[in-house]
């Protein structure tokens, strides 16, 4: 039976995850997995139970899940759509610290009772003690740093790699130093101190807006020492959970990663957007800006638009009224589509997390191959907020920073109208020669405010 349960969990959190790779399932694949993850707690609770005294500890079990479900529910239902990394990141972190906590214990009953434990299942603790410090301290310097706490940006030190690589050396030193010296708990003390400091120096010199990439990858580590953990317990759910976390974690880093074009070792040493700006050429072309009534005018007479929305959007909170403005393009039999570059914004399904809470429905949204085969055939691309991934460069120019990602190709559209602030450049740091082009034209403003701006002159035509 209890072994039924468990297989019947394991297929709810496979089948679960399976649900959530497409928008329009993903809810209930979310629920599913979490079915499956109440199957598992349940099923080990009930059928751990030996006798009278393991029921009556009951309480010291059912009261944490109780307040930690409920304290979980509450922050997932109330934090904001931009803040979903941050708590993605705390959630993460926690996952590392319960795989330490857990291996913590068994190392200290391994080596206080003097019992024999294998070599390997030691090894196991231990690389599960190191990967989940790994994960708790980083994410928890991941959050700082997306949460904007300038402190976070401040703890990297000169030669950061070199000391990191002196702090592994030494984890591993004292690993052997443990096993030499009978197993001395002391130098599993010092190892948990050191894979903490680990944590934060590894995150350290990452920039703050590479953290999404960083925090897929610590999802990995958890998804790690949950497995190592299942192995420790012989916990076949545990096992698979952190095997699926741990391999959906590394496949999600490295699709960021192609799709941002940059190497993971370019994340982790701080590329781009660490240092700052990069090449920054400027441009000679002039810009040309388009009034609201003419952008209105030009949008009425089209047959074909598409957005491309971009952080900007995110920022300026426009989704809503982005709808607003397909809506009353529609009345007027115009097709409306959503241009999605698989990395806009600053995480993974960031735009599809924006137009599906303004209910923009799925079918109108367009993947980067499709989307640049429509665009020759599109009357008006309306640009909101995006930059790096609209920009030709990536195409064009081998010295930029860009050059060799994959983006959308608007210009090819008969018309282009790009929405920002200014004339600056986005995360990449560099200029977009696409603000200089012929069919090109700025319209100036918050995201919010221009696009409200177009919805009035539209209904007014
Ligand atoms: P960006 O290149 O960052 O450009 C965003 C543009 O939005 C800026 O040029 C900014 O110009 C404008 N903007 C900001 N606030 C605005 C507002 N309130 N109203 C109007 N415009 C506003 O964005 P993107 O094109 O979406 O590209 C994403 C970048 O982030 C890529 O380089 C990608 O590699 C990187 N990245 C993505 C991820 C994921 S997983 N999505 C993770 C890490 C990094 P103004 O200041 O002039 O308004």
């Amino acid at each position: 039976m209890f072994n039924l349960v468990f297989l019947l969990a394991a297929l709810s959190l496979v089948w679960g995850l399976r649900l959530q790779s497409n928008p329009e399932s993903a809810k209930r694949g979310n629920f599913l997995a979490s079915m499956g993850m109440g199957f598992a707690i349940l099923a080990t609770l009930f059928f751990e139970i030996k006798d009278q005294s393991t029921f009556n500890n009951l309480i010291w079990i059912a009261v944490p899940i109780i307040l930690s479900a409920s304290i979980g529910t509450y922050i997932a239902k109330n934090v904001q759509m931009t803040s979903m990394p941050q708590m993605v990141s705390i959630f993460n972190g926690l996952g590392g610290l319960s795989a330490v906590l857990l291996s913590f214990i068994e190392l200290y009953k391994a080596s206080s009772t003097n019992f024999d434990m294998f070599f390997s299942y030691q090894i196991t603790l231990i690389m599960s003690l190191f990967i989940g410090s790994v994960a708790f301290t980083g994410s928890m310097l991941a959050f700082a740093k997306l949460d904007g706490y300038r402190w976070s940006e401040k703890l990297s030190l000169p030669y950061q790699h070199i000391i990191n690589i002196i702090l592994l050396i030494t984890i591993i030193s004292l690993t052997y130093l443990y096993f030499v010296n009978s197993f001395a708990f002391d130098y599993i003390l010092i190892v948990l101190v050191i894979s903490l400091i680990y944590g934060i120096f590894f995150v350290a010199p990452i920039g703050g807006a590479d953290m999404p990439v960083v925090i897929s990858l610590l999802n990995s580590f958890t998804g790690i020492t949950a497995a190592l953990t299942g192995i420790i317990f012989s916990n076949n759910v545990m096992l698979l959970g952190g095997i699926l976390v741990g391999a959906a974690g590394t496949i999600l880093t490295v699709l960021m990663c192609e799709a941002m074009n940059r190497s993971l070792l370019n994340v982790l040493i701080g590329g781009f957007s660490a240092s700052g700006k990069s090449s920054n050429k400027s441009e000679d072309g002039e810009i040309k800006e388009i009034s609201d009534s003419d952008f209105a005018v030009q949008l009425f007479y089209s047959s074909s638009v598409i957005f491309v929305p971009g952080y900007g959007l995110a920022v300026a909170q426009a989704q809503k009224i982005c709808k607003e403005i397909q809506e009353t393009l529609e009345k007027n039999e115009v097709e409306v589509k959503y241009a999605i570059h698989p990395v806009a914004g600053r995480m993974p399904g960031h735009m599809n997390v924006l137009l599906a809470e303004a209910d923009v429905d799925y079918s109108k949204l367009i993947e980067l191959d499709e989307a640049n085969e429509k665009f020759t055939s599109t009357d008006v691309t309306i640009v909101v907020g995006a930059n790096d991934v609209v920009n030709p460069d990536a195409i064009d120019d081998s010295s930029s920073p860009l050059f060799g990602m994959p983006i959308l190709k608007v210009w090819e559209s008969k018309n282009v109208v790009v929405l920002k602030r200014s004339m600056n450049p986005g995360y990449a740091g560099v200029q977009n020669p696409l603000f200089f082009k012929d069919n090109s034209k700025m319209y100036f403003g918050d995201a919010k405010d221009s696009l409200q701006r177009l919805s009035s002159e539209l209904k007014n035509l």
